[in-house]
C-alpha cells in the first residue's frame, strides 16, 4: 500500500460512502409503461416482490425495460466517471420490481455479491391514511446507514458522524445508487396506493485490472 508522505495541511477526507442520485429524462412517460409491465408481471406471479428466483427483470426485451436498462448503465458509467475509475470496468445488471401495499415493508438489509446497488421509483403513493400513528413515522422513504457501525457513539453536534442514518422521500422518476455494502431500510407504505419501485445490482464481471497496484 502506497503511503503518503505528500499530505497537505488541512482536513483529509476519508472513507466517504459515495451514494448517487440521478432523475434521468423522459421518466414521466416511461413511468406508465413501467407500471403496465409490473402489473401484468404481478397477474402471473402473486409473489413478485418476494420471489427472488423469479426472471430476471432486465432479461426482457421490452421497450421500457431497455429504456431503463440504458438509464442504470448511464448511471453507472458516470458514477465510475466521479469516482475516478479510469479504466474499463464490466458488469452484469439483475433487477426486479418491489410494489409495496399499505403496511409492507423491507426491513434492513444489504445486497451481498453486488458491487453496486440501486433502486429507481417508478410510482410513489400520493395520499396517507388517517392512522394514529406516532409523529416520527416517515412512511415510503429509504433510510441509509453509516456502514461504520457505532461511529456517532460520540459523536458531537455538527461533526461528520454525528447523524448514522440519511432518509430520503423518493419522488418518481428518481434513481439511486450506492455501494452493496450499505444497509437500508424502506419503510412502511401507509397508503392505499401501491409503491412502485426497480431494485437492481450491479455485479462485476471480474477481471484482474481492477486490482490496485501493490507497489
Ligand atoms: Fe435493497
Amino acid at each position: 500500500m502506497a503511503d503518503h508522505p505528500d499530505i497537505e495541511d488541512g482536513i483529509l477526507d476519508l472513507w466517504p460512502t459515495k451514494i448517487m442520485a440521478r432523475r434521468p429524462d423522459g421518466s414521466e412517460s416511461w413511468n406508465k409503461e413501467l407500471v403496465r409491465l409490473v402489473r401484468e408481471l404481478e397477474r402471473d406471479n402473486k409473489n413478485l416482490t418476494t420471489d427472488y428466483l423469479a426472471p430476471d427483470l432486465f432479461n426482457m426485451d421490452h421497450p421500457a425495460v431497455n429504456w431503463l436498462r440504458d438509464q442504470v448503465n448511464g448511471t453507472v458509467i458516470e458514477y465510475l466517471r466521479l469516482l475516478g475509475i479510469d479504466y474499463p470496468v464490466n458488469w452484469q445488471i439483475t433487477g426486479w420490481p418491489s410494489v409495496n401495499r399499505f403496511g409492507d415493508y423491507h426491513d434492513a438489509h444489504n445486497h451481498p455479491w453486488s458491487y453496486l446497488s440501486g433502486t429507481y421509483y417508478v410510482k410513489m403513493p400520493t395520499t396517507r391514511e388517517t392512522l394514529r400513528n406516532r409523529k416520527d413515522v416517515r412512511p415510503g422513504c429509504i433510510t441509509f446507514y453509516d456502514p461504520r457501525g457505532g461511529v456517532n457513539m460520540t459523536a458531537i453536534k455538527n461533526d461528520p458522524y454525528v447523524d448514522p442514518e440519511y432518509t430520503v422521500l423518493p419522488e418518481p422518476g428518481l434513481m439511486l445508487l450506492w455501494p452493496a455494502f450499505v444497509n437500508h431500510f424502506v419503510h412502511p407504505n401507509l397508503s392505499k396506493e401501491t409503491r412502485i419501485s426497480i431494485s437492481f445490482n450491479i455485479v462485476l464481471k471480474w477481471s484482474d485490472e481492477y486490482l490496485p497496484d501493490q507497489g
